[in-house]
Parts: structure tokens; C-alpha cells; sequence
């Protein structure tokens, strides 16, 4: 149960960090990096082409835009917004195929937005339809999407259920209803209520439920009603993510009365709140915010230290690269990572100019793999043996990363690792902080500044 943690320990730890759903992260992407050198990551995967891929689809469009949202969504007014968008991911597809080839094996295809169920079936079938007929989309392949239920219906998660899609991620975020209106999302219970049942009585082998903790007008009291109800849906797995304000990013959330939000040990002693509550009814931790049901594959791979993350978040067995498609999407394609313009109009601009839409990257050097490998085996696996290293870099990581662990006794001293003769582990109090254990580990954070780059690791 709940660890008696002081606030002043946790102050000492609430510092801003990543969240490494990358290493490189990519504030420290500086290299110039664009089309040509996207292009070249192409030509390198034509080279292997017995390696599995996962793919990201990118759909920005959202109903109405809720002020607290700090994903890349918008609202269009235009009729055949959808239509036009699906013409130029249509086009980015045949840019990217004639460079690998069509055909090539698929065994992710994530969904992710905006809210993907804006589309109608018929804009859903075509996109499908895109995808299928570029890729080999494997036959126990996840095909996973984001459901909005204030959009959704019973018979549209049907649809999509039948359409292909095995795993659904369904926005709740909090169904106290003063703090919907604290975040201009208003949600009746009764359709999230129904969409969910819809989702089980439809046969998703997968079904996931995203809360938000640290939201304005959220107490205790209401935070656990709400994770009550939720533990008694039983979703297969939770994501409950911290409240990122990033007002400077989406300029909406200037909507958002800080003055009633949580901030430091209070919004900490929320996510205590959080972790107890699906410990207790039979839910593993998974990674930084994540929970699933016991049998789960990622409680699994996590009892079998064989846990993964990639920007589409955790998983079991990853495609050793990722393409992404549509504006914003970040792809991971031979060492390189590449991302796609946030703007849809220029976006689209440089798709219509038979352009590869890429405005940054990174190439990552073997220094970047060897702290890749390193950080997300901790952030996953809450350990570093030494033998990780061994195979891919020759060498054990206490000898290759000498002067980094150099640091750890302080973290050691305040318990939130042990170093052991095989390798080091992150302790039950560790789990909250292990962001700041793995940015020992990141060799480009000294140059951050003071810039506010990364939310607090708390
Ligand atoms: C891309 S959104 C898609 C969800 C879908 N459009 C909906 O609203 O239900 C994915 C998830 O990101 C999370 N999210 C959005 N804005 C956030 C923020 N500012 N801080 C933390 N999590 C956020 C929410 O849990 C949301 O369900
Ligand atoms: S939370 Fe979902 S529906 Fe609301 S603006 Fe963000 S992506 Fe759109």
C-alpha cells in the first residue's frame, strides 16, 4: 500500500524532464534534418526488407476543441476536410512505397489524433483501404485507434470492431462533471457508459480507458469516485496521464484556471491515490503512468522484464521501425527519427509539391543507441543489467556508462535504486521517480537551460 514519501523528498525529485517516449528527446533534435535525409532512412529500410513495421496514422480532426488538450487537434469548418486530408496521406503513401516497396509486413497500425472517430465508416473503409493495399498487414497484427465517446455509438464501435480494429482507447479523462466544465469538455456518463459496453459487446479483444490526473477542480474524493467506476468497468488497460499545461504550446489552455489545479505533493499524493487504487483491485504499473489488468500481455512482458515503448506507447514486441503518416507523426525508420509538419497547411503544401512533408530529425549515433537501449530498459523494465549492453556494444554497461553511474549513490542513499553485482534495479519508491534515474543517463540534458522544455518528472 501507499508509501509514506515526505513532501519534501518529492520536492527534491519534481524536476522537468522528459518522459523519454524517445532518446534522443526531441527538444534535442537539432541536427539539420528534412526530406532528403528522411529520404535516405527510406532507402536504408528498402535495404532490409525482411524487417516488420509499425505504423501511425495521424487524424487531427476533433468535434469541438476542449481547452485542457495538449494533443495536435483541430476543428475545420470545411465540408470535405476529411476527404482532402485522406487525398494527401493517400499521396505521402505513394511517396514513402516508392521508396520501400509495397507489401512490406505490418504488425502496428495505430490510430491517433485529434479523434480518429470523427471520420464516417465510409472515410474509415477508405483509409483502411489505403493501407491495406500498400502494406501486408499481419494477421494477429494490433490495429489499435482512439475513440472519442462523445462522438461515438454503440454501432460505430461496432463498425469499427468489424472494419478490423482490435484495441480501442476510449477518452474519459474524468466524469465529475464540474471538472468537465473546468476543461471545456462536457461528457455524459450515460453515452461513455454505453460506448464502453458497445466496445465489449462488440468483441475488442482490447479495450482502454484514458484518464487525466491534476486537472482543475479534481479532489481527492472526486478523483477516487471516478477511478472507482472505472476500476468496476475492468478495462483491460488504463493510461493515466499527468495534466500537461503547455499554454505556450496550445494556446487554448490559457482556458485552464491553474489557481484550482493540483501542483507538487498534493497532485503526487493524486497519483499515490491513482497507483493504490488499481494495485488493490488487481491492475500492474506499467511503465510512468500506465495500468493493466494482471493478465494483460504488457503486465506479462513487464513479470518477464520484456517491455518496449515507442512514441506510440508501451508494447510488447516492436517493429524495430515505425512510419508515420498525416501532420505531426513521428516516425523511427533505421536509427533515424523524422517528423512530419504540425501545420496542416503547410503540411499539405509540401505533400501537394511532391515533397516528403519532414521538418526534423535525428540521426542517431552509436552513443544515441547505446543510452536508447539503457534509458528504456529502466523506464520499462525498472532495471539495468549490465550484460544489456554486452551484445549490441561489446561491453557491460557499468563499464561503458563508467562515469554515469558515478552519480548513483546519492539515489541509492535516498532508496530509490540498488546497485547489485548484475546490474542495478528500481525500488518500490524508485517507481515514482524513475524519469530522474534515467536522465542520469541522458547525454544531451546539460544543455536544456532553463527553457521550460519538459513538464515536471513529478
Ligand atoms: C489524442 S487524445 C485523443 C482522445 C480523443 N480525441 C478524446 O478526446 O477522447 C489522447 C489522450 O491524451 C490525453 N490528453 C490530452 N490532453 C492532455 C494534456 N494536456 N495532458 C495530459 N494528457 C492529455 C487524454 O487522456 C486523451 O484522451
Ligand atoms: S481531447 Fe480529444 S476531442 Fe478534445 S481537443 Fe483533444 S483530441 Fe480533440
Amino acid at each position: 500500500m501507499s508509501l509514506n514519501i515526505p513532501a519534501d523528498f518529492v520536492e527534491k525529485y519534481n524536476q522537468p524532464g522528459p518522459r523519454y517516449t524517445s532518446y534522443p528527446t526531441v527538444p534535442a533534435w537539432k541536427q539539420p534534418f528534412g526530406g532528403d535525409e528522411y529520404r535516405e532512412a527510406l532507402a536504408d529500410l528498402a535495404t532490409r526488407p525482411g524487417d516488420e513495421l509499425a505504423l501511425y496514422l495521424h487524424l487531427p480532426f476533433c468535434a469541438k476543441h476542449c481547452f485542457y488538450c495538449g494533443c495536435n487537434a483541430l476543428v475545420s469548418r470545411e465540408k470535405n476536410a476529411v476527404e482532402v486530408y485522406l487525398d494527401r496521406v493517400e499521396k505521402e503513401l505513394s511517396m514513402v512505397t516508392a521508396l520501400i516497396g509495397t507489401g512490406r509486413r505490418v504488425v502496428q497500425f495505430h490510430w491517433g489524433g485529434g479523434t480518429p472517430n470523427y471520420l464516417s465508416n465510409a472515410e474509415v473503409n477508405r483509409a483502411l483501404a489505403m493501407f491495406r493495399g500498400a502494406f501486408d498487414l499481419a494477421p494477429d497484427a494490433e490495429v489499435s485507434l482512439e475513440v472519442d465517446p462523445r462522438i461515438a455509438t454503440p454501432e460505430q464501435v461496432a463498425f469499427l470492431r468489424s472494419a478490423g480494429f482490435n484495441r480501442i482507447s476510449l477518452g474519459v479523462q474524468d466524469f465529475e462533471e464540474s471538472v468537465q466544465a473546468a476543461i471545456g469538455r462536457k461528457q455524459g456518463r450515460e453515452r461513455t457508459l454505453d460506448v464502453y459496453r458497445g466496445c465489449r459487446d462488440a468483441g475488442f479483444p482490447g479495450v482502454n480507458v484514458d484518464l487525466v490526473y491534476g486537472l482543475p477542480g479534481q479532489t481527492r474524493e472526486s478523483f477516487a469516485r471516478t477511478l472507482a467506476e472505472i476500476i468496476g468497468l475492468g478495462p483491460d488497460r488504463v493510461a493515466c496521464f499527468s495534466y500537461a499545461h503547455v499554454p505556450w504550446v496550445r494556446p487554448e489552455q490559457n482556458k485552464v484556471d491553474t489557481s484550482r489545479m493540483m501542483a507538487g505533493y498534493e497532485k503526487f499524493g493524486l497519483f499515490q491515490l491513482t497507483v493504490d487504487s488499481f494495485q488493490v483491485a488487481d491492475y500492474d504499473w506499467i511503465g510512468i503512468d500506465h495500468f493493466a489488468r494482471r493478465d494483460d500481455e504488457l503486465s506479462i512482458a513487464l513479470r518477464n522484464r520484456a517491455l518496449h515503448r515507442n512514441f506510440m506507447g508501451y508494447a510488447t514486441k516492436p517493429a524495430p521501425h515505425m512510419l508515420a503518416f498525416g501532420m505531426s507523426g513521428i516516425g523511427d525508420v533505421c536509427d533515424r527519427f523524422a517528423q512530419n509538419d504540425a501545420e496542416l497547411d503547410s503540411w499539405g503544401a509540401a505533400i501537394d509539391a511532391g515533397r516528403l512533408p519532414i521538418v526534423k530529425g535525428h540521426k542517431l549515433s552509436d552513443d544515441d543507441r547505446l543510452r536508447r537501449l539503457v534509458i528504456l530498459n529502466v523506464m520499462c523494465n525498472l532495471e539495468l543489467p549490465w550484460a544489456l549492453t554486452e551484445q549490441a556494444f561489446g561491453a557491460p554497461a557499468d563499464r561503458l556508462l563508467a562515469g554515469e553511474l558515478a552519480a548513483l549513490p546519492p539515489l541509492v542513499e535516498d532508496g530509490l535504486v540498488t546497485v547489485e553485482e548484475r546490474g542495478l534495479r528500481i525500488t518500490d519508491k524508485g517507481r515514482y521517480f524513475v524519469r530522474n534515474v534515467a536522465m542520469i543517463f541522458d547525454a544531451y540534458l546539460a544543455g536544456a537551460g532553463d527553457k521550460p522544455l519538459f513538464s515536471r518528472t513529478v
